[in-house]
């Protein structure tokens, strides 16, 4: 049986990669398959919580009890997120935001030229870094990394630069971890200093060890409500 230890929290959760158009035929994505954050959103409407989901494009069943909002492009995203963020207890940016979009959109495709097509791109806001700006005082804010090489010390910078409270990294070149996959290989870094090494396990599991120790946190935070 699932707790119910969510009831009341506002729950505001992000998957899925982003889509930047680069002329009406192309755009720049990433591998991200949406599952890790659907999880999460799942797995916090059956624990009670009211889920909000920002999701980039992803061939994904929207969770039932739960608002769905489509975005594609990382601006959309910022916008979508910036406007729920303040009724959040918890924000979890599960998305994988492409950190470039081109400079300029092509109303016209893009024909073929010589040999070396050079294309400007233009740097992206990072929604995490300015929602670790404008955190609540009793909001708990949980990013992720997805890496390939130096984990932890990418994992422990972003956790203090983003002002988080829980970073979830995983080393995207594990089999059995990261993009699309079902199962997944974290580990867990907290403000405190401590990190968890949690075994391969099915996303749904992830996504419950993760709200499991947000919910902790609020509770710190909250004066053991
Ligand atoms: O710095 P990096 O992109 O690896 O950080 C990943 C975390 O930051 C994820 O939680 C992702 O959702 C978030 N992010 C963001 N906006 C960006 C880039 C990343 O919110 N432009």
């Amino acid at each position: 049986l699932t707790p119910q230890d969510m009831v009341g929290l506002t729950v505001l959760v992000t998957a899925g990669p982003t889509r930047e158009p680069l002329d009406p035929v192309r755009y720049l994505t990433n591998r991200s398959s949406g599952k890790m954050g659907y999880a999460l959103a799942r797995m916090a409407a059956l624990r009670g919580a009211r889920v909000v989901l920002v999701s980039g494009p992803t061939h994904l069943e929207p969770p039932t009890p739960v608002e769905t909002i489509q975005v594609e492009t990382a601006a959309e995203m910022h916008d979508a997120v910036i406007r729920y963020a303040h009724s959040a207890d918890l924000i979890i940016k599960a998305a994988a935001v492409s950190d470039y979009r081109p400079e300029s959109i092509s109303t016209q495709k893009i024909k073929k030229q010589a040999e070396n097509l050079v294309i400007p791109l233009q740097k992206n806001p990072d929604i995490l870094a300015e929602l670790g700006r404008r955190k609540g005082q009793q909001q708990i804010l949980v990013g992720f990394a997805a890496e390939t090489h130096d984990l932890d010390r990418y994992a422990r910078n972003k956790l203090s630069s983003k002002n988080l409270d829980l970073l979830v990294a995983n080393d995207v070149t594990l089999p059995g971890a990261g993009f699309d996959c079902n199962t997944n290989i974290v580990r867990i870094f907290a403000a405190d200093g401590s990190v968890e090494a949690l075994p391969q396990m099915d996303k749904n599991k992830v996504a419950s060890e993760i709200l499991h120790r947000t919910i902790k946190l609020l509770r710190t935070h909250r004066g053991g409500r």
